[in-house]
This record gives C-alpha cells, sequence and structure tokens, in this order.
C-alpha cells in the first residue's frame, strides 16, 4: 500500500456553489451519482494481488456476501489482477483485510429504506460503513467507480465519502409488453441500474400489445394474450431475487382498465363492447376498456390480484390507469346507465369508482396502488401514489393535496431526447413553490423505456448510458447540473455499464456490419455520429410501424445522443462565443468538417450494395453538402476580413433548411451549428435574424 499523508480538501456538493464544484473535482473522480460529500486527499491507495475483504456486523448477509464476490469480479476482470480463491471465498474473519465492509443490519426492500453509506480510504485501508447492507452494496459501487487503472497500477484515491440518496424512489421502467424482453436482458438492466445506484424496476407487464406473466388462476391471460412470449412464474421469481440481491424493488404494473386488448383477447366477457378482441399489433392509443360495472370484473381482478400480490414482494402494485378514452364506456348503454344513475357526468368519475375497487382489493392483499397521473382523484386515500407523465405541476398539485408522487414527465427516454434534456429535469427544482411537507411528498422519478421502438438487441442503448445521468438526478444533490462534466463523466460510466453484460456500445458496430454486410464500418460509423433518430413521435408519423416490424436499420444503430455531433456544436459555440481565433476550436471545426465532407465518397459503394442502406443514401449526400457550407463559412470567418452579406447568405439558409429532412427516421444534428457559422459569416448581426436561429424541438409525451 502507498498512500501519502496529506490534508483532505472538503469537497460538498451540498452546497450553493457546487454548480463549480465539478470543476475542482479532479478527473480521477469518475463517479455517477455524484455522492453528497467528497473530503478529497491527495495522495492514492494501491490495489494489488494481496487484496482482500472482510465483511462484519449484523448486516454481513448473505446478500453482502454475494454484492462483495460480484465486486471482487469485476475488481479482478478490469485490472486482470490475479487474486487469490480466498480472497472470493473467505470474506469473513480476516483481520488483514485491506478493505472492511461493516453492514449494522439486513435492509428492508421497502420505500425509504436507508442506502446510505460512508466510504473512506486512509492509511488504515479501505472502509466502508454503512447501516445497512443495501447501503453497502451503494457503496461497493462507488468504490468500483473510484478505481483509476493507469502507469500507477491499480489505485483509489485518498478520499472520505459520505452519501446518501435525494429521493427514495428512483426507478426505470420497462415495458415488456409492447416488445417482449427475455429475462436475461431485464437482469443485465437490473445490474445497470445497481451500478448508478437505481432502487426500483417498474416492470410494465401488460399493455394492448401482450400479457407477459403466468397467471394459474386465469390462464388465458397468458396462453392468449402473448404469442406464448411471457414469464413464468419461476422466471417472475427470478428476476425479483436478483433485482433483491442488488438492492432494487420490483412494482409489476397491470396497466388497467385502458390499454385493455390483452386483457380482453383472453377475457372478451369483462370487455366494455362485446369483441371480439385480438392482440393490438401497432402503436397509440385504443378503444378495448374493462366494464367496471358488472361485479365479474371485481370477481376476476380478486383472484388475479391474489395471485400477483403472492408472487410479488413488493408493497405496490401499479394498477396503470393512464389513457382510458372512455370510448367504449359511452357507447355501452348499460354502462351509460350506470354512469347516470350513479350521477357520474364524464368517464373519469367512472373510473374513480373503479379505482377504488381495485384500491380495495389491493389493499386486501396487503398492497398499495400507484398508478399514472389519471388515477389520482381527491377523496381516494393518501397512501396511494401517483406517477406524472402528464407534467411536474400536476404533481405538484397532488402533492398539495395530501398525495405523494413521483415524476416520469422529462424521463421519457422512448422520445430520444439527449442526456442533458433528462439530466437538466428535476423532479422538485430549488425554485418550486412548495411547503417543506408537500415537498417531503416528491419521491423521487423513473425513467420510462416504452417499447415501441427497441427490441432486445436495442434496447440497451435506449437506456443506457443516458439513464446514468437520470439517476444521478435522483441520487446527487440537485445543485450537481454541470453539463460538460455530466458527460465527461458520462462516458466513463458507459463503458464501465459494459462490463455487466449491457450492449448498448457493442451492438452498434455489429448492427452496422449486419446493415452492409461488410467489415469495414468505419465510414459508416463516421455518418452514425452525425445522425440521431428523429424525436418524440415523429418515427411512427413517418412510417408505420407495427409488433413485427425491422428494428435492425440505422436508426435503430443512431444513438439518441451522438457525441461527434454535439462535440462539433460545443466546438462551434466556443468559436464564436470567444475572439473566433481560438487554434484548437478551429481545428476540430475543420477536421469534422472535412471528414464529412469526404464521407460521402467513401461510402458510395457501401450504401449502393446495400438495399437495408439505401433510405440513408440522401442523408449521406446531404452531410457532404452542409459540410461543404460550413468549410466556406469557416474560411470566411478565420480567413478574410470581408461579410459577404445577404445575397450569400440566403441561399445558403435555404439549403440548411431542406438539410433537416429525415430520411430513413433519422435527422443530421449538424445543421444547427452550421447554420451559425453560416450566419456569422455573412453578417455578424444576422444572428437576429429568424432565418438564423437554431430549431428547438418541442416536447411530447403520451400513447403509451
Ligand atoms: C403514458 O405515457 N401513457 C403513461
Amino acid at each position: 500500500m502507498r498512500l501519502t499523508i496529506s490534508a483532505f480538501v472538503f469537497v460538498s456538493v451540498l452546497t450553493s456553489t457546487s454548480i463549480a464544484v465539478a470543476e475542482e473535482t479532479p478527473p480521477t473522480l469518475d463517479l455517477m451519482p455524484v455522492p453528497a460529500q467528497i473530503e478529497l486527499g491527495t495522495g492514492f491507495y494501491t490495489i494489488d494481488e494481496d487484496f482482500s475483504v472482510n465483511l462484519e456486523g449484523d448486516g454481513a448477509t448473505p446478500r453482502l456476501r454475494r454484492g462483495a464476490q460480484r465486486m471482487l469480479r469485476r475488481l479482478s476482470d478490469r485490472s486482470a489482477l490475479f487474486f487469490e480463491p480466498s480472497t472470493f471465498l473467505e470474506l469473513v474473519d480476516r483481520d488483514d483485510a485491506a478493505m472492511t465492509v461493516t453492514a449494522d443490519r439486513a435492509g428492508g426492500l421497502a420505500l425509504g429504506g436507508d442506502e446510505s453509506y460512508r466510504l473512506a480510504v486512509t492509511q488504515e485501508g479501505i472502509r466502508l460503513q454503512a447501516a445497512t447492507d443495501i447501503g453497502a452494496l451503494r457503496g461497493l459501487e462507488t468504490f468500483l467507480q473510484l478505481l483509476t487503472l493507469d502507469e500507477n497500477g491499480v489505485t483509489v484515491s485518498e478520499v472520505v465519502i459520505f452519501d446518501e440518496p435525494r429521493f427514495p424512489w428512483r426507478g426505470l421502467m420497462i415495458d415488456s409488453s409492447r416488445h417482449f424482453m427475455p429475462v436475461e436482458v431485464i437482469k443485465r438492466n437490473l445490474d445497470g441500474m445497481a451500478a448508478v445506484k437505481l432502487n426500483v424496476l417498474h416492470w410494465h407487464l401488460v399493455d394492448d400489445q401482450g400479457f407477459r406473466v403466468e397467471c394459474l388462476a386465469l390462464p388465458k391471460l397468458h396462453e392468449l394474450g402473448s404469442d406464448g412470449l411471457y414469464y413464468t412464474r419461476v422466471q417472475i421469481r427470478e428476476v425479483i431475487d436478483y433485482a433483491a440481491d442488488r438492492g432494487i424493488r420490483v412494482v409489476p404494473e397491470f396497466d388497467l382498465p385502458g390499454h385493455g386488448t390483452a386483457w380482453l383477447t383472453a377475457y372478451p366477457e369483462l370487455g366494455s363492447a362485446p369483441g371480439p378482441y385480438e392482440i393490438e399489433r401497432s402503436w397509440g392509443i385504443f378503444d378495448p376498456t374493462i366494464n367496471p360495472t358488472i361485479e365479474e370484473t371485481y370477481v376476476f381482478l380478486d383472484t388475479f390480484f391474489a395471485e400477483m400480490a403472492a408472487l410479488f414482494d413488493d408493497d405496490f402494485i401499479h394498477i396503470g390507469g393512464d389513457e382510458n378514452n372512455g370510448k367504449h364506456w359511452l357507447a355501452n348503454p348499460e354502462i351509460v346507465a350506470f354512469m347516470e344513475k350513479n350521477g357520474y357526468d364524464e368517464p373519469l368519475m367512472l373510473q374513480r369508482y373503479f379505482n377504488e375497487r381495485v384500491l380495495e382489493i389491493l389493499t386486501s392483499y396487503g398492497k398499495r396502488m400507484i398508478g399514472w397521473d389519471e388515477i389520482f382523484q381527491e377523496g381516494l386515500p393518501k397512501n396511494i401514489v401517483i406517477q406524472s407523465w402528464r407534467g411536474r405541476e400536476s404533481l405538484f398539485e397532488a402533492a398539495r393535496l395530501g398525495y405523494p408522487g413521483i415524476l416520469s414527465n422529462g424521463y421519457y427516454i422512448d422520445l430520444i431526447h439527449p442526456t442533458d434534456h433528462h439530466y437538466l429535469n428535476d423532479p422538485l427544482p430549488d425554485d418550486s413553490d412548495l411547503s417543506a411537507e408537500e415537498a417531503a411528498r416528491i419521491l423521487g422519478g423513473e425513467a420510462t423505456m416504452w417499447a415501441e421502438y427497441v427490441s432486445s438487441e436495442t434496447v440497451d442503448s435506449r437506456i443506457w448510458p443516458r439513464t446514468a445521468a437520470i439517476a444521478e438526478r435522483f441520487w446527487s444533490p440537485g445543485t450537481v447540473r454541470d453539463v460538460a462534466d455530466m458527460y465527461r463523466r458520462l462516458d466513463h460510466i458507459s463503458l464501465q455499464l459494459e462490463e455487466l453484460g449491457l450492449q448498448h456500445e457493442r451492438n452498434r458496430p455489429m448492427m452496422l456490419r449486419q446493415l452492409c454486410r461488410c467489415r469495414d464500418i468505419a465510414p459508416l460509423e463516421v455518418l452514425l455520429g452525425t445522425i440521431e433518430p428523429v424525436k418524440v413521435y415523429r418515427r411512427g408519423q413517418q412510417r408505420k410501424h407495427t409488433q413485427f416490424s425491422p428494428l435492425t436499420r440505422m436508426v435503430d444503430a443512431a444513438w439518441p445522443d451522438a457525441a461527434p455531433a454535439r462535440q462539433f456544436q460545443w466546438a462551434v459555440a466556443s468559436f464564436l462565443g470567444g475572439d473566433l481565433a481560438d487554434e484548437f476550436d478551429i481545428a476540430s471545426i475543420r477536421g469534422a468538417l472535412e471528414s464529412w465532407q469526404k464521407n460521402d465518397a467513401a461510402l458510395e459503394e457501401t450504401l449502393g450494395t446495400s438495399p437495408a442502406l439505401a433510405e440513408i443514401q440522401p442523408m449521406s449526400a446531404t452531410l457532404t453538402e452542409v459540410s461543404a457550407i460550413g468549410l466556406d463559412a469557416l474560411d470566411l470567418l478565420t480567413k478574410s476580413d470581408a461579410a459577404p452579406g445577404a445575397e450569400w447568405l440566403q441561399p445558403r439558409i435555404e439549403r440548411l433548411e431542406a438539410a433537416r429532412k429525415p430520411h430513413g427516421q433519422t435527422e443530421l444534428m449538424v445543421v444547427d451549428p452550421v447554420l451559425e457559422l453560416v450566419c456569422a459569416a455573412a453578417l455578424p448581426a444576422s444572428l437576429k435574424e429568424p432565418g438564423c436561429q437554431p430549431k428547438q424541438e418541442a416536447m411530447a409525451v403520451g400513447e403509451h
């Protein structure tokens, strides 16, 4: 062990000036989420093949033991250090251990459980202390992120970290209905969640497009509602246990009474319309809705929830509740008569009646209810939890009326927004007008991975690495908001997530090879660095998709957050925002534009011989044209004193506008920064011209 004694520098990310903290944080600290408090020394501890771990305390549970073994596995694999078998197998009563982990008790897997820990790298060794084994697991993940591998070997910075989450509910929702996600997909994503300290897997198991859980008492649900693609009870338990081992709760969602096609495909007699019903193959909001006015519905749901309440451990069951359009209710005279008799003026009032009945059932089985915005109607008991997809204001409104809730609006990762868009979205911003008591009802948030446009092959690349940044929003102090530093750390974390078997990085080159049926994918990768899938719901508007559509095209290989395009945009902003003379910016802008300009020629053969790539050919040609325009503008800005004026500018603005046209449901991400170069080259004041304004994305949610 080598360690220099030093004064600790206290870096608290809880202070109001902490936006600057990221800059003060040395590059060796690539933590995500950023801990609550960091005291940083200047030395480091070296890990060698004698490394060992000792577990202590009543919280040294089998779960913690397995967690420590997984940590050692990853440490050894990452560093290529050979540990003795005893290092993995003997984890107690080791007086000589380099790392001591003390956990006072076993943590319960319930909302609000203690996840705090203290991690100290000092002269005496590495000490991890936590109130619970779950807190210790969180600390082990931090420890793995602290490792530095360089010319000094494998080291850990001298540091004292105190850490605890800002919010108790930090989730990822995975939709297994629209596209079925095999168990191994769920498991590797649970590993990713644990690595960034997320603690709830919200499992969307039922929707119009598939009923994905085996039900012994009502077997037609999985037999007729799933095309044979469902999780057996054994598999469900396997996932729950796997999650529990990582300190993650599993909250199942059975969407009711709307999004009801799969339920009603199996049991049409519970429908509000005569049927027949068939599993839905396309995307959108559909009419099939469970009939809330017949007692058979509640007998059925009682049977169903009795089984599910026993199968799933968590205190919560999610009942969906979203996007019931009420059409089948209003078209059914008996339902309308029921509404009239009970004084219900609108479908939402009938849905409230339904919710009350479902709540009674869940309560009888010891479960709490969570649902989307639509379940929030005053009068329901205040222990239900509202998940807001519509917006923060509806979450706050519920909190003011006494209801706890979590935010998902702004964390819809299926909408293909860049990471910073989600990262800067806060469930509880500083300037909220909630009282302390109301604010305490904001329990956290969830990223939502709706599965219209993801398969088991691509889902990781939609979840990761962006969800690591969302996890930081839920865990770290709200003052941690430095976007550049987030992207810097995310780059490291993304590779570490690969260690867990996540496929977000490695599937992309494979998909490109499959697309071109060739080995030289370098020019395709260059093109891919400049395009992203169209945002929000435009993909479905541009081309009809069903459950059987290919998800193997360029749009599927493209990332939501194309790093080369983003870096180009930053270089242009820095160049134009500075004195136009920064050699580094000029070189990086020119280098990017030149490589993009040449790329179409390099791609010609590949694109020409691949039917699957033909749709992207116009995009490649457009990239060349846009790059040429950008290079002209850069020359004017750096080599000429004369500004060419509006006559030069207008046709270029028009060509750049035309370059925004999507191809193959992808869009070119470098148009705005080239437009800025062109406008700045033409006449400095032109940034005030409407044609010079960058195009902003509108945000939307819904239709799930
Ligand atoms: C939803 O997006 N319909 C919850």
